[in-house]
């Protein structure tokens, strides 16, 4: 019997990363992770083995590549502050495109067959038409943005010209928690909405509502929030849809549904039983105004349809990572 080709996790140590990881197991496939550490939790690679490295060390990677028999690398490792590659864009270019540039030539080293990118909406920047799809034009507002379509065309040239096979998913507002309670969202510093909102229900410090005056229905932003067991289920449906050799992939991933700040403030309220305090400020810089996915293409070609991405549930799962007891 032939044995099935490894899968490579960049970034298995992180907050979406780990919940792929579990997901793979659960599907029996065992992960292997690859993660520097510097934001990731070496406690959170549960499922498979853990190789710490830098993924811009090419020769080091390939040598990973090699020995786990790699097939198929699901790519998370990225800087994904957007005020932070804002304030220092060389870090962010060469974390996610130094990054990129090397897993790409040790993807090629060694034949790697398939690739699957964590991209995100922050590669449309201001949509001009809501909800957005994948035709939309792709015009980044701030250094992460423009990192992550960097990524996706680079990993298309590299298709092109070498036979790689890709899928590129590009994330909406990521949020809650594994339902098991094996992994929750930990980063720090959190800019986060969900997490920031529970932690100020909890007593910490009041939610800064960025923006209170926009052309939305109660004047705060609105995002797609996509629950990450969700986002996890996604990439098992584009590896499967790779492995059995149909065409590469750019999809959106959200849950086709906007929630406003203040909706996100009232979900925690009500999971809580306490309430949120929270002050008005100013716009953040880099907000566009409202982000919500059309859902409708991942629909068509993976059968993908979101199962937690409610916001109640989305809250309910992610509570328990916060204050353990807290839950109404
Ligand atoms: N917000 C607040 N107060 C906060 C934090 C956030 O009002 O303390 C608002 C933001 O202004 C925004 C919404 O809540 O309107 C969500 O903000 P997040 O910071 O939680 O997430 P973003 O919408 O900024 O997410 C973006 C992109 C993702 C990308 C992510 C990287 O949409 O694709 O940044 O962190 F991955």
């Amino acid at each position: 019997m032939t044995q099935r080709p490894g899968v490579l996790v960049t970034g298995g140590a992180g907050y979406i990363g780990s919940h792929m990881c579990k997901a793979l197991a659960a599907n029996g496939i065992v992960p292997v992770t690859l993660d520097n550490l510097r934001t990731g939790h070496r406690d959170a690679v549960i499922w498979g083995p853990l190789v710490v490295g830098d993924l811009r060390d090419r020769a080091a990677l390939a040598e990973v590549l090699r020995t786990h028999r790699i097939g198929t690398v699901l790519h998370f490792a990225a800087s994904a502050y957007v005020g932070q590659s804002v304030a220092d864009p060389g870090a962010y270019y060469d974390n996610n495109v130094g990054g990129m540039i090397a897993l790409l030539g040790a993807v090629r080293d060694t034949g790697v067959e398939r690739l699957i990118l964590s991209s995100s909406c922050a590669t449309y920047g201001v949509p001009l038409t809501l909800p957005v799809s994948e035709t939309a034009a792709q015009h980044p507002v701030n250094p992460y943005g423009h990192s992550k379509l960097m990524c996706e065309q680079m990993l298309r040239d590299h298709a092109a010209a070498y036979g790689l096979r890709y899928a590129v998913l590009r994330y909406f507002n990521v949020a809650g928690a594994d339902p098991g309670g094996a992994l929750r969202e930990r980063h720090d510093p959190e800019t986060h909405l969900v997490p920031l909102a529970i932690l100020a229900a909890m007593g910490g410090p009041a939610l800064r509502v960025f923006g209170t005056d926009y052309d939305t229905p109660d004047g705060t932003c609105v995002r797609d929030y996509i629950h990450v067991c969700d986002v996890a289920r996604a990439h098992l449906l584009a590896l499967r849809h790779l492995e059995a050799g149909s065409g590469d992939l750019s999809l959106n991933l959200g849950s086709g549904q906007g929630q406003s700040v203040l909706q996100i403030v009232a979900a925690v309220e009500a999971a809580t039983g306490r309430r949120v305090p929270f002050v008005a400020e100013a716009r953040r810089p880099g907000d566009p105004p409202v982000l919500v996915a059309d859902p409708a293409q991942a629909a068509a070609v993976l059968g993908f349809r979101t199962e937690r991405s409610d916001i109640a549930t989305i809250v309910r799962d992610a509570l328990p990572g916060f204050c353990a007891g807290l839950v109404a």
